[in-house]
């Protein structure tokens, strides 16, 4: 590997190694706005600018690679760069003022204060004064179709958001138009950002906030968000993403990118837009048993006194749920898989499987069998299993597999549903358990590329609504003896 020295501190990496990658690894932050992991490099932002001895001017560090050592000194020192020098804070406060003469000083009323890159970098490298006399030059916003507001105002003209529709997308929707001070990006004429099933990407991309969020636009100040590490429900692969919420209420879903992971960088909106299934709207039914609301004594006396009980674990619920619904079966036998969802690939690079039971590896390690609940029909009907045990929610299962399920929940003298919300299915067991959804609880799932995903809890259950290990351990308890 060869050398390089990184403000005379000496360091190995891979040749080709971006000297911006390169100078992260030892601690030191290279402000940018052009230059994204997933997306081809075009400096255009020249906000990298770096030193490197021997070379007339400053170089973009995004753009330039260590190169390999010579054969016959493998060890020798190839480059030596410099990020603190005077010829580097001048570019950097030169950068600055050039992109922040037309832009607006409406921080106030931007989504995107608090996260937004250019007042950071405007802080730590600007000069704090503008020389701009001049009137600056004005657009009015302009929605991209129902999903995205643009504001061009804003607009750095990093490109980045023209890139990933082109590079990651597809879709081209956006183009840069214009040439000098009218340089604006924009849409095709009569397209929007509609038709793009990846389009709210454009909005973490934005290092600024020029383009935004219809659905999250002026809703929250995001100083006041929390994040939280999560993993995506409506994705075959259990993206990483953070789950931002305040006062028990979830206000967006983001990626969560993982290093060294470039799948992780995007999510879908179908995703994105998923957040509103963790805000309950309304109470949390109370436990039910005939019907009729009932304690967990006399749910736990139905259960035990049944007969040999059988379990059925939906492969979109956490790994310690699956663990902990496994140990209620009277078998390992009667371990059972379901949930048949199938999410469309749309872009193959990033979605390795079509598989929406995104768990389905994690059940299977703890011995749930997926494709044979005519097996545990054929069962029940002959009454070798007397009661079963449902972990399900009904958006991942299909009318038939739904169908097949009520069927099983009908033959059993004793059913017993466990849901997030109640659906039709789980009104049909005789006895029915509120239980957290995945923003309320702690656990992880073992998506299809065999990758550990962790979960962590964000939101406060309602009174009454508990995790599936907790519903297990009073179900599986020891009734006191008098
Ligand atoms: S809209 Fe945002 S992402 Fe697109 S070019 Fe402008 S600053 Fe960059
Ligand atoms: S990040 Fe290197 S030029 Fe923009």
């Amino acid at each position: 590997m060869p050398t390089i020295k990184i403000n005379d501190v000496a360091l190995s990496v891979n040749p080709g190694t971006l000297v911006l990658d390169a100078c992260r690894t030892v601690g030191i932050d290279i402000p940018h706005y052009c230059y994204h992991p997933a997306l081809t490099p075009v400096a255009t932002c020249r906000m990298c600018l770096v030193e490197i001895k021997g070379q007339p001017k400053l170089a973009t560090s995004c753009t330039t690679t260590v190169p390999p050592a010579p054969k016959d000194n493998p060890e020798a020192v190839v480059m030596e760069v410099f990020t603190n020098t005077p010829a580097v804070a001048d570019a950097r406060a030169g950068v600055m003022e050039f992109l922040l003469i037309n832009h607006p000083l409406d921080c106030p009323i931007c989504d995107q204060a608090g996260e937004c890159k250019l007042q950071d970098y405007s802080y730590h490298y600007g000069s704090g004064d503008s020389r701009m006399g001049e009137v600056k030059r004005r657009y009015r916003y302009e929605d991209l179709g129902a999903k995205i507001v643009i504001d061009k105002n804003r607009c750095i003209h990093c490109t980045r958001c023209v890139r990933f529709t082109r590079e990651i997308s597809g879709g081209g929707e956006l183009t840069v138009a214009s040439r000098g001070s009218r340089l604006e990006v924009t849409t095709y004429t009569g397209k929007s950002m509609d038709q793009n099933p990846y389009a709210g990407n454009v909005v973490d991309l934005c290092p600024v906030g020029a383009l935004t969020s219809r659905d999250f636009r002026f809703r929250k100040r995001v100083w006041y968000l929390k994040s939280v590490p999560s993993i995506s429900r409506h994705s075959a692969l259990g993206s990483p993403i953070w789950i931002d919420h305040e006062g028990n209420k979830v206000y967006r879903l983001r990626p969560r990118p993982l290093e060294g992971k470039e799948t992780t960088h995007f999510i879908s909106d179908e995703e994105r837009y998923a957040y509103t299934h963790y805000n309950r709207e309304e109470q949390a039914p109370a436990a039910q048993l005939n019907g009729a609301e009932a304690s967990m004594d006399e749910i736990r006396e139905a259960l035990q006194s049944a007969g040999p009980v059988a379990v059925i674990g939906q492969g979109t619920f956490g790994c310690d749920a699956a663990q902990r619904l496994g140990e209620l079966a009277t078998s390992t036998e009667l371990r059972y898989g379901s949930g048949d969802r199938t999410i469309a690939v749309v872009l193959p690079k990033y979605q390795t499987s079509a598989d929406g039971i995104f768990n389905r590896r994690g059940f299977m390690e703890r011995g749930f069998r997926f494709g044979v609940l005519e097996e545990l029909l054929g069962r029940v009907t002959r009454r070798e299993v007397k009661a079963v045990v449902l972990l399900h929610d009904a958006g991942f299962t299909s009318a038939k597999e739904a169908e097949l399920l009520g069927q099983i929940l009908k033959a059993a003298a004793f059913s017993l549903a466990m849901e997030v919300q109640g659906s039709e299915l789980g009104r049909a067991a005789t006895a029915w358990l509120p239980i957290t959804s995945c923003a309320e609880e702690s656990d992880f799932i073992v998506n299809h590329d065999g990758e550990l995903r962790r979960y962590q809890k964000a939101l406060r259950p309602p009174k009454g609504v508990r995790t599936v290990p907790a519903w297990v351990k009073d179900l599986s308890a020891v009734p006191a003896t008098v």
